[in-house]
């Protein structure tokens, strides 16, 4: 089985409901029903947008989700509620995540098995922050990251988790990973799959690089043999950049 190549968009804490409308109505009418995309969008639109995109190539990721599966606590959202409103994905261990929310791998962990059990897809984000490229550390950094989280996941779960190797010095900064950085990264992480779950569950894998991909770099990026599409920020809530992109993946 070949792995599927993706295009998943982040939008963050962006757009107003009308906008977030327009922009997917834009993205469904460009066509391209060969290409995998995911959007992750915030809760509110969860529900709109997965009736919106039924039947379509596009795909729906929460950003988060609560650690645990229900109860008190206020203002939280439970991985039940994201499965019984359409959610496809949910999107954990994003560097925002852990820097101001302080979540950690054991924490990240809790919750990409909780998503699971309730039979969610995860796109599980790893990376590493500048001062860790610069001591050329990233290699063990990452290892470190995966060892204490993704690597703890079952076979069936590593099977529904698409991998985004998000280097935290390239997101938002306008500051990208070089195509041989990605794919020497990409390459490590496959290579770590492989140690813990076997080369075929590393194969079908899907790994993202994400950090400022635009439509002037993506071609390079995903040409890259390990490099199976991109996690996309910025440049996912316009339709005119999110497209070529989508394009570039094709
Ligand atoms: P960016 O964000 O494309 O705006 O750098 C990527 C991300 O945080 O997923």
């Amino acid at each position: 089985m070949k792995r599927r190549r993706v295009v998943a968009g982040n939008w963050k804490m962006n757009l107003n409901s009308l906008e977030a409308n327009d922009l997917v109505q834009d993205l469904l009418s460009l066509k391209h029903e060969s290409a995998r995309i995911i959007l992750g969008v915030p809760f509110v639109y969860i529900a709109s947008l997965a009736r919106l995109t039924n039947g379509s190539n596009i795909e729906i990721a929460a950003q988060n989700c609560h650690h645990e599966q229900k109860g008190a606590y206020t203002g939280e959202i439970s991985v039940e509620m994201l499965k019984s409103i359409g959610t496809d994905y949910v999107i954990l261990g994003h560097s925002e995540r852990r820097e101001y929310f302080n979540e950690d791998d054991t924490l990240i962990l809790q919750k990409m098995q909780l998503a699971h059990e309730a039979g969610l897809k995860v796109i599980y984000c790893c990376g590493e922050p500048l001062s860790v490229r610069e001591a050329g550390s990233q290699n063990e950094f990452v290892q470190n990251q995966l060892a204490q989280s993704l690597l703890k996941l079952s076979a069936e779960e590593m099977k529904n988790t698409i991998v985004a190797y998000e280097p935290i010095w390239a997101i938002g900064t306008g500051k990208t990973a070089t195509a041989d950085q990605a794919q020497s990264m990409h390459q490590h992480i496959r290579q770590l799959i492989s140690a813990q779950f076997g080369q075929e569950i590393a194969d079908q894998s899907s790994i993202l690089y994400g950090g400022s991909v635009k439509p002037a770099n993506a071609e390079e990026l995903f040409s890259k043999d390990d490099v199976d599409g991109g996690l996309v920020g910025g440049a996912s809530l316009k339709a005119e950049l999110f497209g070529p992109i989508i394009e570039a993946n094709l």
